[in-house]
């Protein structure tokens, strides 16, 4: 049975990420709750995967937070990682993994 449409599992709390000059996220904010399937859309560059960086912990946002199953997500630590698994576009398939028996 689906769980309740209720609740939080991911949240985005106003993230915000600059490379320099640039504000590649720009005051991001977003709920996902129980059952629900999520996407992220836009065109090259909109920021998309820094959204999903900073949601994984993998770089830390300027300002704004993250909270995965009710835990603040933290990239120095491990607590709201435990929640999470990503599977990043860059490295989905190793260049040196093979299929044959070596
Ligand atoms: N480490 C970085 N240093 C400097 N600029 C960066 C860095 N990472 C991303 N950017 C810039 O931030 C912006 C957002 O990039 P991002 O990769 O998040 O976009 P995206 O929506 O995932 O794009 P794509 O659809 O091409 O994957 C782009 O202008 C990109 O050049
Ligand atoms: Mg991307």
């Amino acid at each position: 049975m689906a769980p309740p449409n209720t609740g939080t599992v991911l949240s985005a709390d106003r993230l915000v990420k600059r490379f320099g000059d640039l504000t590649a996220v720009d005051d991001v904010s977003f709920i996902i709750r129980p059952g629900e399937t999520y996407g992220l859309l836009g065109p090259n560059g909109a920021g998309k995967t820094t959204i999903i960086s900073m949601v994984a912990g993998l770089i830390p946002a300027d300002s704004g937070s993250v909270d995965v199953a009710g835990t603040r997500m933290d990239p120095a630590g491990t607590a709201a990682k435990r929640h999470l698994g990503l599977v990043p576009q860059e490295l989905a398939i190793y260049p040196d993994l093979s299929a044959a028996k070596t």
